[in-house]
């Protein structure tokens, strides 16, 4: 039972341009050979940024295209945000803000021995690690350059390093990197 940051990156470390966009990292490579089918069926509880959540909300259109459904996840997610979001139909959403420290301890209750995806963005990340509570970090690095954006990790961490597990080539437009966390 871990505690994962899994998100894509540009190569220069941005999970998002400035505007919150995605739409370079589309024709970078395809979800399901990108191995996220097999990733998510082992998560039983999702955490996710304010912004990370209003990105799907206005683009449920195409998450719809995709999924089929404009909530592709069946786990429950703890979206934090200080605001009042609109919540999605038929979906286990629960707004919460403050320490991720005090959030933690359900969401492992919820998830029941299956791993906790920490869904983005970058400062969220953050907290969980600054918390102690990550584990790994999984990210597919893609091979654009954004210049400026959404930081991948806004945070110093030199040492110790994280431990490389793994590195995957999923295409020609995407590197997965899987790191343990230091005492992981
Ligand atoms: N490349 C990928 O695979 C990937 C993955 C994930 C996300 N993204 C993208 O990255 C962009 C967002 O990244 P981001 O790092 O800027 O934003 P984010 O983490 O999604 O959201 C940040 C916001 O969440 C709220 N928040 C964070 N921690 C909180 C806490 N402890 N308590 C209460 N509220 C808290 C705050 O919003 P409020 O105070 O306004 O409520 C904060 O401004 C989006 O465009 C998203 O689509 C990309």
């Amino acid at each position: 039972m871990t505690t994962q940051y899994y998100t894509a990156s540009s190569l220069d470390g941005f999970v998002a341009t400035e505007d919150d966009s995605l739409e370079w990292l589309f024709p970078l490579g395809d979800v399901k050979e990108a191995g996220f089918p097999t990733f998510i069926a082992q998560v039983g509880a999702i955490a996710m940024g304010a912004s990370t959540y209003e990105w799907m909300l206005r683009h449920s259109d195409k998450v719809v295209e995709d999924s089929g459904s404009p909530w592709p996840f069946s786990q429950p997610c703890w979206v934090f945000t200080h605001r009042e979001l609109p919540g999605i139909d038929g979906a286990d959403i629960r707004f919460v803000q403050g320490n991720v420290k005090d959030v933690h301890p359900t969401m492992l209750e919820v998830a029941a021995g299956k791993n906790i995806w920490i869904a983005g963005g970058g400062a969220l990340a953050v907290q969980f690690h600054d918390a102690g509570l990550l584990d790994e970090a999984i990210i597919q690095i893609g091979s654009v350059t954004l210049g400026q954006g959404k930081p991948l990790f806004p945070r110093r961490v030199t040492n110790p390093p994280w431990r490389l597990l793994s590195v995957r080539q999923i295409g020609s437009g995407l590197a997965e990197l899987h790191y343990a966390l230091p005492g992981r």
